[in-house]
């Protein structure tokens, strides 16, 4: 199955420009993505706990309930991405010494901070079941997504 991103960005905007409330835009947007892009098993969104700013915790998502719905920053993938400010990209979480397994199947992650005039307020987290999938088409579609959904995400 092809998927196109430019098609895809333009879905994600008129989401998020359309009615409804934030965590509904952001349920929406995790559920689009989850099935339109034949790789990506898992789609979510982690907020910063702006209670405890080092400290991750569990948005909405698409695919399997994952027991890490609480993450401190510098641990796993997502907690590096948080540490890092900055898009983490693993093509084998089998080789990751520091890896929080949400599901048995995953094999390679995509996570990708989201700011707020500078200011971390969460991440987007996608997990694959295929190995090595991500290419800079991805990074593309997060890319501009990431300043879409990013002013949704608060508590
Ligand atoms: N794999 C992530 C944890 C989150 S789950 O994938 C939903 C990590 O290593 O941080």
């Amino acid at each position: 199955m092809d998927w196109n991103p430019t098609a895809l960005i333009e879905e994600v905007r008129r989401i998020i420009e359309g009615p409804g409330g934030d965590g509904d835009k952001l349920q929406r947007v995790c559920d689009l993505l989850a099935e339109r892009v034949p790789h990506y098993d898992w789609v979510g969104f982690y907020f910063v706990n702006p209670h405890r700013p080092r400290e991750l915790v569990l948005g909405p998502y698409t695919g399997a309930a994952t027991e890490h719905t609480v993450i401190p920053f510098g641990r796993g993938v997502c907690g590096r991405a948080a540490e890092e400010r900055r898009m983490v990209i693993v093509g084998d979480v089998t080789r990751e010494d520091d890896y929080l397994a949400c599901s048995e199947e995953t094999r390679a992650e995509i996570v990708a901070p989201l700011f707020n005039g500078g200011v971390m307020v969460g991440q987007i987290d996608i997990d694959s079941h295929t190995y090595d999938p991500f290419t800079p088409e991805d990074r593309e579609l997060l890319d501009a997504v990431r300043p879409l959904v990013a002013p949704l995400l608060h508590p």
